[in-house]
This record gives structure tokens, sequence and C-alpha cells, in this order.
């Protein structure tokens, strides 16, 4: 049986990384004969420019037809002035909500060789392995109603909705008490129990679901301390599970922790284990087509690919091997460089990867 592949490269940097990711992939399923077919489509700015919107019908029945999808980044200044309809992110929600995709997996954890090139004192972080579980489909993300309007008396108002139903929480809820098993068994729900209704009812679950996982220690924390925990004692944290806004928020908060956001893969999956990989990071206008971007989280992310979707944990565990066995080689693009280190372009990253992997 051959595993479809789709490749959504974007925008920015999303197709200079994607291009030394791609490169891995076909590597692996050489090395491993892992029976992978690899196809390519638009999304974003690049499919805004190519068709005139960010998710064109092609694209969307290639990611319904396909296994995986692995994406770049979309997104960029470009397009910044478009109607919010019609702009890059508006084709990334897209896809995460007409495939299903809820559970956003977003693991952050500190790989000892960059212990110095995190913002936070290396005894705070050295050995930090976090993973959080972002609900993606739902929340304020794609509450209705939404939208500017006009008052009566003449003044302007924007107005989104924060609702989630039971079974939304279930589902994200059960994907993070399974998680929490598999590694710490300790999970912390993030809400805003003390002032939003929505999440008083996510807590209230939470609590229900914990009597199925009785291993499972769970603790609540609201929102603003979960942030300001994450920068004072991030390892007091195994799994963290919140919603859609603060989960995309927490995310970048707990990524930094870890030296660079430029290291940290993403999954996103339906009911069934299928899922797009992508890096945390975005489109980084502002380096594009400079050659500098760093390509590992979009690397490690076909790893994370290869375990989820396709069960090929041994491929998984090589690819991550083959990054840390680069970075001990001192291979470090600007965003973890520090002094003394091998500074590697986007390429020369790439296949110091390749390298690793086929020694
Ligand atoms: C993310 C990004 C997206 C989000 C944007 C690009 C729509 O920030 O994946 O975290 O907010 O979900
Ligand atoms: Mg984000």
């Amino acid at each position: 049986m051959t595993n479809n592949v789709l490749v959504l490269p974007g925008d920015g940097i999303g197709p200079e990384i994607v291009a030394q990711a791609v490169k891995v992939l076909e590597l692996v399923n050489s090395q491993d004969n892992l029976d992978l077919s690899i196809d390519e489509a638009l999304l974003g700015g690049a499919a805004i420019d190519a068709t005139g919107g960010p998710l064109p019908e092609e694209t969307m029945a290639k990611a319904k037809a396909c296994d995986a999808i692995l994406l770049g980044a979309v997104g960029g200044p470009k397009w910044e002035s478009l109607d919010m309809a019609i702009r890059p992110e508006r084709g990334l929600l897209g896809i995460r909500s007409e495939l299903g995709l809820f559970g956003n997996l977003r693991p952050a954890m500190l790989y000892s060789q960059l212990a110095d090139a995190s913002s936070l004192k290396a005894d705070l972080v050295s050995g930090l392995d976090i993973l959080i579980v972002r609900e993606l489909t739902g929340g304020i993300y794609f509450g209705q109603p939404r939208g500017i309007r006009t008052l009566e008396n003449g003044e302007r108002q924007g107005y989104n909705t924060y609702v989630y139903s039971e079974s939304e929480i279930v589902r994200i809820g059960r994907l993070a008490f399974e998680s929490a098993m598999k590694r710490g068994k300790r999970l912390c729900s993030v809400d805003k129990a003390n002032v939003l209704e929505v999440t008083e009812l996510w807590r209230e679950i939470m609590e229900d679901l914990s009597k199925e996982y009785p291993e499972v220690e769970l603790s609540h924390m609201y929102v603003d301390n979960a942030a300001m925990q994450l920068i004072r004692a991030p390892k007091q944290f195994d799994v963290i599970v919140t919603g859609n806004m603060f989960g995309d928020i927490l995310s970048d908060a707990a990524a930094m922790l870890t030296g660079s956001i430029g290291m940290l893969p993403s999954a996103s999956l339906d009911k069934n284990g299928k899922g797009m990989y992508e890096p945390c990071h975005g489109s980084a206008p502002d380096i594009a087509g400079q050659g500098i971007a760093n390509p590992l989280a979009t690397i490690l992310s076909v790893a994370m690919m290869l375990r989820y979707t396709f069960g090929f944990g041994e491929t998984a565990d090589r690819i991550e091997n083959a990054v840390s066995s680069v970075l001990d080689q001192g291979y470090r693009t600007g965003d973890i460089y520090t002094d003394g280190m091998k500074k590697a372009s986007t390429g020369e990253m790439g296949e110091a990867v390749l390298t690793a992997l086929r020694a």
C-alpha cells in the first residue's frame, strides 16, 4: 500500500525549509522502504498569487485524498491588506477545519546542546520536555457569530464568539490524557474558569474524564498563571491541555524556552490518525529567500509524521537522532548560533542531517 504524503510549502521561508525536509523524507523512503509517494500543492499566499484564493479546490481535494500533509508556513506582509476572509492564514484554518484536525501536539523539548541558546538560565530549562495539546478546530477561532458591525450610534464593533461544545472538549481531553499516559502521567488543564463560562465547562469535563485515567495526575491552572509559570519554572509541566487561542499563545512561549522556535515540530491529528505536520514557527518574511532559516523544525515534523500517521517509529527515531548528531557536531543556523559553533545555512543544515542519516 502506498503512503501518500502531500507537501504544502506555503510562503516566506516555507519553500526553503520544506525543500530540506523533503530531501530527508526521500532519503528515508528509499533507505527504509517506506512506500511513500510525495505530491505537492499550493496553499496560502502562494495560492492567492496563482489562483486568487488561499485554499484552491485542487489543494483541498489532494488534502482530503492523502494520508498525511507536510506544511511549511503561510502568510506575509504582501497579503496582510487583503480582506480577512481570503488571507493566507484562512487557507491554513480551512484545512485544519475541513479535515477535522482537532488535536494539535506541540512538544517543547530542549536539546541539551542548545541550553545556552535559551533566553532563560540554563538550569531553568535543561532537561525541559513539555507537550502542549492544543484544541485546533474550535473555540474563539471558529465560533459564530463573528465580524465587525456598526452599532446604532454609528460606532463600529468587532466581535468573536468563544464556544466549546461538550464533545469537542471530551475528544481533546481524551487525546491529552492518552498522551500523558505515554509520558510522565501529569496533565495540567489550562483555562480561565474564573471568568469564562466556556472554560468552566472545560474544567468540569476534564475532571469527569480524569476518572477514566486514574493514573494521570490532573491539575488546573488559569491561563495568566500558566504563562507566568512557563517562564518562572517550566520544568513543573509534563502535558498541558488547552483551547485553541490559549494554546496558540502558550505554545509560542513554551517554544522560546528551548532556545528557538526554529527547533519545534508539531502534529495536527484527526480522529483516525491522519495528520498535518508543520513547524511551530511562521513564515518569517524578514529572513525569507536568504537561505538562513532553520530547517530542523520541519525535518522533525517529518519524524512526527512517520511516527504518528504511518507508525514508522524506528525511522522517526533515526531522524531525531540525526538531528541530535548534527547539533553535537556543532552545526547551528543563525537562530540557535552561539560563539564557537559552525554557522550553517538552511541547505548546509539539511545536508548535515542527510549525511548523519547515511552514516
Ligand atoms: C499557529 C499560527 C496560526 C494559528 C496562524 C498562522 C493562523 O499562529 O499555528 O500557531 O494562530 O493557529
Ligand atoms: Mg501561533
